[in-house]
């Protein structure tokens, strides 16, 4: 007989004493607040996994020496729970946020895990923080499972005890305008060959001082560029995406191809599926470059330009800074106001309408 695996059905709770006082919904930012619990679950080389525990929230007990305080041993997810209008909750195809944390954490030696039995326990999570999930569209419960080594050994080898836990943080819009972007041409978030396509928290990291200088300047976030042809990989808390009149005329919507170096974001598929369905316009996973993306701006050819993730949902991007020029991206050319492009707009109630399950899909999964 193998060592036990993660088995939902040994799940122990611990509540807590303390129950927090709800934010007002209207205030909540993104990832500022968290709920009452929990769920953490270990694991050991020779013990295999422990019952899973759902407990207060609060700090970790972690050596100093653990993998992922020296080695970045770490990777994790990011989902959300929905309310509708009837009360009920539900996942967005959560089974892809497990199948990409394992693909992650093979990828950092980190133990396998039964993604069903971990769901189960995440679900449960949920239901004990329930009143936590926001009743208002457009706000959510965001989820963030987070996969760690946990061995204090300093060899460079892999972590033979990890940590699985996940907690909870009731949000609102992330991005709640059109988003403006800085185009980096002096460093690269992935490279052929790399680990861009993980969600591994070690890819984050290095973002953040180019990231803050460009916030400094009045942008919202790098788009990434890649070799010398300045290909336009993806926006690091986003996948990007380009509806345009392609250079023969046809209509397309463009991300970037899972080629190794781009996140293959939820939001990404789901809005690829959506609009491959209506079949109004050609929709293509391929390279594009920044020279491609002036020209079109050049001749009037670009329509929309927004931004998909877990966090972020779908947002409007306005303007790019690009070898100190900038450009505009039109938005709504009938509406100097609007916050959505027309189809970017469409694109983000459709998804939101099966998140909120106004509209049945299977993707809507209740806790
Ligand atoms: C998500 O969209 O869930 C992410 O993990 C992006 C994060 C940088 C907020």
């Amino acid at each position: 007989m193998g060592l036990p695996n993660i088995d939902a059905s040994k799940l122990t709770k611990t509540l807590t004493a303390k129950p927090k006082e709800l934010v007002d919904q209207k205030k909540l930012a993104f990832g500022k607040n968290f709920t009452d619990h929990m769920l953490c679950i270990k694991y050991t080389e020779d013990g295999g996994w422990e019952a899973p525990e759902i407990k207060p929230y609060g700090p970790l007990e972690i050596d100093p020496a653990a993998f992922a305080l020296n080695y970045s041993v770490q990777t994790f997810e990011g989902m959300k729970a929905y309310r509708s209008a009837d009360g009920t909750i539900n996942l967005f195809r959560p089974e892809k946020n497990m199948q990409r944390l394992a693909t992650s954490s093979q990828r950092i030696m980190l133990p396998e895990f039964d993604q069903e039995q971990f769901l189960q326990c995440i679900k449960e999570l949920v239901r004990v923080d329930e009143r936590f999930v926001p009743n208002e569209y457009g706000y959510s419960l965001y989820i963030r499972p987070n996969f760690i080594g946990t061995e204090d050994n300093l060899n460079l080898q892999y972590s033979r005890e990890a940590l699985l836990y996940v907690y909870l943080s009731p949000v609102g819009p992330y991005f709640p305008r059109t988003v403006k972007l800085h185009a980096n041409t002096k460093e690269v978030r992935a490279w052929p060959g790399g680990v861009g396509n993980f969600k591994l928290g070690g890819n984050y990291a290095p973002a953040l001082r180019p990231t803050m200088e460009v916030v400094r300047e009045g942008y919202d976030q790098i788009l990434w560029l890649l070799g010398d042809d300045h290909y336009v990989t993806e926006v690091g808390t986003m996948n990007f995406f380009i509806f345009w009149t392609n250079s023969e005329g046809e209509k397309e919507l463009v991300t970037a191809p899972l080629d190794g170096i781009i996140l293959p974001g939820v939001t990404r598929d789901s809005l690829l599926e959506l609009a491959r369905k209506w079949g109004e316009f050609k929709v293509s996973e391929r390279k594009v470059t920044m020279p491609e993306v002036l020209k079109a701006l050049e001749e009037d050819r670009m329509l929309e330009a927004f931004g998909a993730g877990t966090a972020c949902v779908v947002c409007s991007v306005s303007e790019v800074l690009y070898n100190s020029k900038t450009y505009q991206i039109p938005v709504d050319p009938s509406n100097p106001n609007a916050v959505f492009g027309p189809l970017t707009m469409r694109l983000r109630k459709e998804l939101l309408d099966i998140q909120y399950a106004k509209t049945p899909s299977p993707w809507s999964v209740p806790i």
